[in-house]
């Protein structure tokens, strides 16, 4: 079993969505029972929310559904308990660095950079105080990088 943890800033747009996508595609491809997934923030702002409705919104459109998820923080023991952490920008993977000591190191992640270079954009773009347009863009790149992340685990016989 490999466990992945995608990471934001308030755990309500882009990871949530990030894990209902990535999960959404992992039952597409047969590989539920091999791949844990869960989300989480690096700040406790929205703990117990459901996701933003505008990204549930987005995410619906494109036939993902975000409703089940409820946004709680990052904590230590994730550190030992997933064997990814991936952030959606540099800024909160500083913030995972910066929670725990360097030998974690290996285990965190920028979700486009790592696994989906070709896009040559190396960050999710906060959504949050932008208009819909960011929304979509939130949804687009994650599928891509969704795509690259289950060929990444594929391809290094993790799954
Ligand atoms: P997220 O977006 O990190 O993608 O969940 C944000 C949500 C809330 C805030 C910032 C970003 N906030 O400042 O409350």
């Amino acid at each position: 079993m490999v466990s992945v943890l995608f990471v934001c800033l308030g755990n309500i747009c882009r990871s949530p969505t990030a894990e209902g996508i990535f999960r959404q595609k992992v039952i597409a491809a047969g590989l539920e029972d091999k791949i844990h997934i869960d989300s989480a923030g690096t700040s406790a702002y929205h703990v117990g929310e459901e996701p933003d409705l505008r990204s549930q919104a987005e995410a619906k459109r494109y036939g993902y559904d975000l409703s089940s998820i409820r946004s709680r923080k990052v904590t230590s023991d994730d550190y030992d308990k997933f064997n990814l952490l991936i952030a959606m920008d540099q800024s909160n993977l500083n913030n995972l660095k910066s929670f725990n000591s360097n030998s974690y190191s290996h285990k965190l992640k920028l979700f486009l950079a790592d696994f989906a270079p070709q896009l040559k954009i190396s960050e999710v773009p906060d959504p949050y105080y932008g208009g819909a347009q960011g929304f979509t863009q939130v949804v687009k790149l994650i599928e891509q990088a969704s795509d690259g992340l289950i060929e990444h685990l594929q391809s290094k016989g993790m799954i």
